[in-house]
């Protein structure tokens, strides 16, 4: 098979469902591989790393969306878009992000752990009413959607009434990473902007009686330094945080629950052995890591040997990084304490993943409550996979827990 049938292949429903065979053939092929007009993919573990390092690989930002989406005005997801640190190159990115990492702080991110461990609680609590006679209850619905757009909201500073909105508005936005079609435009649209018009409200609420949270944290930081952040940068890039945030963390819980219910020691180790829950919430990500894969434009250079052209689409496969043999020993074998670790889930160099440490701590609380709590859990039925190569993961996880 070449480089270009296994393209094909990853972008069919089959291949999307189980990307790693296809990924072990690309690993086969080279490190580097042209894919003919799928551009550059990246597949090895060191250069992918090498090509998230080096600023001379760009994302694809304002002036791009002018090349590729003509009338991208017109939507308000690409306006927020077009500000999202996400989307942006030198200089713009060093300072917006500076700016957010500012308020986006370690003691803020520790500070959540109770709340998460009350939510997590709660969510556990409902399951296990729902499912005490021993029907099936539906994991992602009942908990691994709402435990994170819930700690994104308490993060935030979203008042609690407000919170059962944000879970149907934060999924629909999310379908932006993966538009396959002008349909799903609308609702996308439609999202962006409701939740930027409730976020324009809350900031100035926050403003005139500020709280210990977020938002109030980013319009200090933004009214100090003045033009520094202007508001709109602000609003958009807190579109981001949910979008980036939610359903990301969501498919790290539910691709974790299904790696135990088929792996039944794996589970017993994190609850009752060896298995620290961090070493464990690591090895979920390098597994089945719930983004598989970003993408950068080329410039005129080479990544391991094989030349790159200026403007060339450049895809670094976090998924298939992760299962890398030259770099991982048995990459197919979920191990825990696998000595070898250092998932590349979370992305690497300017850009790398913000959130970073409150997904691990969600992971880190979550796991080992649910198996605590659920020693018996097992699957109950098929599992539905969300159709869907970037963001992996599932729409149903049913499980008895009785
Ligand atoms: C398991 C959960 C998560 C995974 C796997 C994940 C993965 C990633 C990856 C791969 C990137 C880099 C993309 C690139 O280089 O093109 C990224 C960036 C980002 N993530 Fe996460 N993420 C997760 C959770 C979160 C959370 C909880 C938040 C916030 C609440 C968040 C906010 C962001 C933001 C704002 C960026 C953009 C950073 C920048 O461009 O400078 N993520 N994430």
């Amino acid at each position: 098979m070449d480089a270009i049938e296994v393209v094909t292949r990853l972008g069919a429903p089959e291949g999307r469902a189980n990307p790693y065979p296809l990924y072990a053939t690309l690993h086969e092929i080279g490190e580097v591989v042209e894919a003919g007009p799928a551009g550059v993919l990246v597949v090895g573990y060191d250069a992918i790393n090498s090509v998230l390092r080096d600023p001379g690989f760009r994302v694809s930002d304002e002036s791009s969306f002018d090349e590729d989406l003509p009338g991208w005005r017109a939507n308000p997801v690409f306006v927020q878009g077009a500000d999202w640190i996400l989307n942006l190159n030198a200089p713009r990115h060093p300072r917006i992000r500076s700016l957010i990492a500012r308020a986006f702080t370690p003691r803020r991110i520790a500070g959540l752990e109770p709340a998460i461990t009350a939510m997590a609680d709660e969510l556990l609590d409902g399951m296990a009413d729902r499912g005490a006679d021993g029907s099936a209850v539906e994991f992602m619905h009942d908990f691994a959607y709402l435990l994170p757009v819930t700690v994104i909201c308490e993060l935030i500073g979203i008042p609690e009434a407000d919170r059962g909105g944000f879970r149907p508005l934060a999924r629909d936005l999310a379908g932006v990473f993966e538009v396959t079609d002008a349909e799903a435009l609308p609702a996308i649209n439609a999202a962006a902007a409701e939740l930027l018009a409730y976020f324009t409200a809350l900031a100035g609420q926050r403003r005139a009686d500020p709280r210990d949270d977020l938002l109030s944290d980013l319009l200090a930081v933004s009214d100090a330094d003045s033009g520094q952040l202007t508001g709109a940068e602000l609003l958009h890039n807190l579109t981001l945080l949910l979008v980036a945030g939610f359903e990301t963390t969501t498919n790290l819980l539910g691709n974790g629950l299904h790696i135990v219910l088929h792996d039944r020691p794996a589970g017993a180790a994190l609850r009752d052995g060896p298995v620290p829950p961090s070493a464990f919430v690591e090895e979920v990500l390098r597994f089945d890591s719930p983004v598989q894969l970003t993408s950068r434009i080329g410039y005129d250079t080479k990544v391991g040997g094989v030349p790159v052209s200026a403007g060339i689409g450049v895809t670094t496969l976090l998924g298939a990084g992760n299962r890398d043999p030259r770099r991982f020993a048995d990459p197919d074998r979920f191990d825990p304490m696998r000595p070898d670790g250092g998932p590349l889930s979370f992305g690497g160099g300017a850009h790398f993943c913000i959130g970073a440490a409150l997904a691990r701590l969600e992971g880190r609380v979550a796991f080992p409550r649910l198996l605590n709590r659920f020693p018996k859990i097992a699957a109950a039925g098929e599992p539905v996979r969300r159709d869907r190569l970037v963001l992996r993961g599932f729409d149903e996880l049913p499980v008895t827990v009785a």
